[in-house]
């Protein structure tokens, strides 16, 4: 009945095709090296899965912002877990998003005909650190307040558009509840937005071409 069925969305949809081009592809003899993209992919699902869940109780407002973090994490049924995988894998996206990075860099792996999926990652990479900045603020303690007026403060000293940057982050001179709901807009539209369109391209890519066989002696 099962096999009758698949066999019948094949017909349609061509299914088969797409696992097997996904899953059942040929991968030259790797190492644990190579698990890196995989590792960073694996978290960023975790990010989106907590981070949709805490957006359920959290208020990005200064009155209700700090309240609703500790509400989280004291009061709601295994809040504490979601917020401290969330919290935790902000970091290890960005440890292992880097470490992806340096491996494909000491390989080679960037070079024709893969300079799109370099590219692409790049891209991921300052997403990845742009989450990082304003999931900060999203507290809304002390520490959030003080490192986001330092870290603005830094955009602030570019040379000539450094106080038009620093007013854009703020959405002022100060900040204020308009900066609250422009960093969690960021984080939670305008950044993932961002971050599937980049993935999408580049898992496409590695995909498409094929991932680098470790570079041996004779290369
Ligand atoms: C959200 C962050 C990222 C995710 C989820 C991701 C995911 C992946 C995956 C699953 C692979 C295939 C397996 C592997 O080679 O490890 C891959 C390959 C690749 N990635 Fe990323 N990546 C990310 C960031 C980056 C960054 C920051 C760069 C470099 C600037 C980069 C450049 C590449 C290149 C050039 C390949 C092809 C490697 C090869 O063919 O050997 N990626 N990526």
């Amino acid at each position: 009945m099962a096999a009758r069925l698949a066999s019948w969305l094949d017909e349609r949809l061509g299914w088969r095709r797409v696992w097997e081009t996904i899953f059942l592809r040929k991968v030259p003899k790797v190492n644990w090296l190579y698990t890196l993209g995989s590792a960073s992919l694996f978290v960023a699902v975790n990010q989106i899965v907590t981070g949709i869940l805490l957006t359920i109780y959290y208020v990005p407002t200064p009155d209700h912002a700090y309240d609703s973090v500790q509400y989280i994490t004291t009061q709601v049924p295994a809040g504490w877990l979601i917020r401290g995988l969330h919290h935790w894998g902000a970091s290890a996206m960005v440890v292992l998003t880097a470490l992806h990075m340096l491996r494909v860099l000491l390989h080679g792996a960037y070079k024709y005909p893969r300079e799109v999926t370099w590219f692409t990652g790049v891209g991921l990479l300052l997403l990845v650190l742009g989450f990082g900045f304003t999931g900060y603020l999203l507290p809304w303690d002390q520490k959030a307040f003080w490192a986001t007026t330092v870290g603005t403060r830094i955009a602030g000293v570019a040379p000539l558009i450094g106080e038009a940057i620093l007013r854009v982050m703020r959405g002022g001179a100060e900040l204020s509840a308009v900066t609250l709901a422009r960093f969690f807009g960021a984080h939670i539209w305008i950044l993932p937005g961002g971050l599937l369109t980049l993935l999408a391209i580049h898992l496409y890519l590695v995909i498409r071409i094929g991932i680098t066989a470790p570079p041996s002696r004779e290369d």
